[in-house]
C-alpha cells in the first residue's frame, strides 16, 4: 500500500477539557487514487490533512509512506517528505499579496534552489496548463478567487509532488470557479498521476473522486 493509516488518534486540550478528535482512524491511499473526504464542521478534517501532512502529529497510531513508517523525530525525513511528496492547497490559498503571480507559482522551486533556467521553463509550462499566461505579472489582489486558487494549485505542484492534500478548495469559489478548479485537478491527476485527498462540501468535487469518506465521530467510514 502507497500510504496507509492505522489508528490515528488526536485530542487537544481546550482549557482543562480534553477533546478527542480523531478516535482511530484507518485509511489506504493507492498511488494515483483520488480521495474525498466529508463531515460536518469541527469533526476534525483539517486535523486529519495535518496529520497526512506531517504539520501536526497523532498521539497515537502510524502513518506509512511507500511501506516505511513516518519518522516524527526526523527533521531531515520530514522536510524531504514535505518537500519531495507533498503539495498543500487551502481554503483561504494563502499567495503572497507582495509577489506577482509568476513569483508566487516558482517560489518553492526558488527555495528548493532551482537554476534560473529550470525555474523558468517549469513557471512557464504550468501557466500554460493553467491557462493563467495572460495573468502572470498580475499582483494578487487583482485576480478572482478562481484563479488564486489556480495559481495556489500551481505552486502546490510546481515541485512534482506525489500527493495533494486540498482542505476545502472551492470553499469560497463561485460554482463556475469552483468547476475549474475540479477539472484542474482531475487534469492533474491524469497527466501527473497525482494522488488527491481533498476535503469538500462541495458533492461535484465528492462525486468525481474514486472514493468518499465521511468523518464523523472520530471515524472515517467509506461512503461509496
Ligand atoms: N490546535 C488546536 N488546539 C485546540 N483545539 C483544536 C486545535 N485544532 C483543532 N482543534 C479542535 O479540534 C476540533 C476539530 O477541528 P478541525 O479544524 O480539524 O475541524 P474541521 O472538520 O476541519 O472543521 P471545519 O469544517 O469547520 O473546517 C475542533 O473542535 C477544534 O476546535
Ligand atoms: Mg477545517
Amino acid at each position: 500500500m502507497w500510504l496507509k493509516l492505522r489508528n490515528i488518534k488526536k485530542s487537544y486540550l481546550n482549557g482543562n477539557r480534553r477533546i478527542q478528535v480523531l478516535r482511530g482512524i484507518d485509511l489506504e491511499v493507492n498511488k494515483g487514487e483520488k480521495i474525498a473526504i466529508v463531515g460536518p464542521s469541527g469533526s476534525g478534517k483539517t486535523t486529519l490533512l495535518n496529520i497526512i501532512g506531517t504539520l501536526d502529529r497523532p498521539d497515537e497510531g502510524e502513518i506509512f509512506f511507500e511501506g516505511r513508517p513516518i519518522e516524527w523525530q526526523n527533521d531531515a525525513f520530514l522536510s524531504h517528505f514535505r518537500g519531495k511528496k507533498l503539495g498543500f492547497v487551502f481554503q483561504f490559498y494563502h499567495l503572497m499579496p507582495e509577489l506577482n503571480v509568476k513569483e508566487n507559482i516558482l517560489l518553492p522551486g526558488l527555495m528548493a534552489g532551482w537554476e534560473r533556467s529550470k525555474l523558468e521553463e517549469r513557471v512557464q509550462d504550468l501557466l500554460s496548463r493553467l491557462s493563467l499566461e495572460d495573468k502572470k505579472d498580475s499582483r494578487i489582489y487583482a485576480l478572482s478567487g478562481g484563479e488564486r486558487q489556480k495559481v495556489a494549485i500551481a505552486r502546490a505542484v510546481f515541485l512534482y509532488p506525489e500527493l495533494l492534500l486540498a482542505d476545502e478548495p472551492t470553499g469560497n469559489l463561485d460554482p463556475e470557479s469552483a468547476k475549474e478548479v475540479i477539472e484542474l485537478f482531475l487534469e492533474l491527476n491524469k497527466t501527473l498521476h497525482l494522488s488527491l485527498i481533498i476535503v469538500s462540501h462541495n458533492m461535484e468535487i465528492a462525486k468525481r473522486m474514486d472514493k468518499l469518506y465521511l468523518l464523523k465521530e472520530g471515524f472515517l467510514v467509506e461512503y461509496s
